[in-house]
């Protein structure tokens, strides 16, 4: 690959936390956010505005929001589903938020309990309303390659899903392998689906690794031209509607990867593993990160 530089995207605070069963608290969480800055994270996505009932542990997002300090250049993010949740995100002054789409009708109905079509509908207004605030939109597609309920998805789905959220105003859409089912080679083709109907800058690639591809499909969307990725810290996360569903790809392994080719990232990695052990400690976990524990035997 060519890049020079790609963006990182920590999903952790929302997408490994919204999985874990311990709820954390909103001072925890502030703290977590805070460490992930101070390794050099510009973006990131550090709850979401949905009912508490679903999901339990990102309930108290506003108050994050609220608490979190301004810092230089950084951007934080919140899921928003509908309007309800866009007015709750508002009022807590987020600058970003994310609606989130799927490439498959039963994953849309056990995620956001409505098809695909209901959803671009409901998030339409969401979006003139980001607009006229002047809140960025950022968009999700789960199930990308592959969904829980209906096995295979065909690229052909996820690049039309895509085109509609791009359409709708959202400047960045991200490719969710929910169950984190894809190959390279699948990777290499939903690229280049999504790359027929929108430009490859607006692509951004988000891998969970539960059969250990992450970092090879990581490396095959790079290859084929997306240079912005979604990562959480120690390889927090899932999905609480994907069952088996683990991680995301570790930011750790990310930023290894990037600097052995040569490619800034800007993210301090022991600063970030540092993280990754302080929200291990509170969680009562150990590391999903090779990086980190390689790191920490060394
Ligand atoms: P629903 O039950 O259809 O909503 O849920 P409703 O409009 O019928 O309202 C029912 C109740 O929910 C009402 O409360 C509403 O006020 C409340 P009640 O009168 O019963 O007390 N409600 C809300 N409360 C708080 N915030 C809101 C909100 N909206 C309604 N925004 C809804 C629809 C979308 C709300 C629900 O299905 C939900 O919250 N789902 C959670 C989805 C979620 O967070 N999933 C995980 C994130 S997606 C993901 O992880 C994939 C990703 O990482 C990419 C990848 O890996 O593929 C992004
Ligand atoms: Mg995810």
């Amino acid at each position: 690959t060519d890049a020079a530089a790609v963006r990182i995207v920590e999903v952790g605070p929302r997408d490994g936390l919204q999985n874990e069963k311990q709820a954390l608290p909103v001072a925890t969480r502030v703290e977590f956010v805070q460490k992930l800055v101070a390794a050099g994270l510009k973006s990131i996505e550090v709850g979401s505005f949905v009912s508490p009932k679903w999901v339990p542990q990102m309930s108290g997002s506003d108050e994050v929001l609220r608490r979190l300090p301004v810092a230089a250049g950084v951007r934080y993010t919140a899921l928003v589903p509908n309007l309800k949740g866009f007015e709750a995100a508002l009022a807590s002054g987020c600058k970003e938020i994310a609606v989130f789409a799927a490439a498959s009708e039963s994953f849309s109905r056990r995620n956001i309990n409505c098809s695909v079509s209901e959803s671009i509908v409901r998030f339409r207004p969401v979006a003139e309303l980001a607009k006229a605030h002047g809140i960025a939109l950022r968009g999700y597609v789960s199930c990308v390659m592959g969904c829980p309920y209906e096995g295979d998805i065909a690229p052909s789905a996820v690049a039309s899903v895509a085109a509609q959220l791009h359409a709708l105003g959202c400047h960045e859409i991200s490719l969710g392998d929910t169950i984190g089912a894809g190959s390279p080679r699948q990777t290499r083709e939903l690229i280049r689906a999504c790359a027929a109907e929108l430009p490859l800058a607006v692509l951004a690639g988000h891998f969970h690794d539960t059969y250990g591809m992450a970092v090879a499909n990581v490396d095959a969307a790079l290859n084929a031209g997306v240079t912005v990725f979604d990562a959480s810290v120690s390889g927090l996360g899932g999905c609480p509607y994907s069952p088996g569903a683990t991680g995301n790809v570790a930011t750790e392994e990310l930023v290894y990867l990037f600097e052995r080719l040569g490619i800034s990232t800007g993210i301090d990695l022991d600063k970030l593993i540092d993280a990754g052990r302080f929200i291990d400690a509170q969680l009562g976990r150990s590391s999903a990160s090779k990086v980190a524990v390689a790191r920490s035997s060394a």
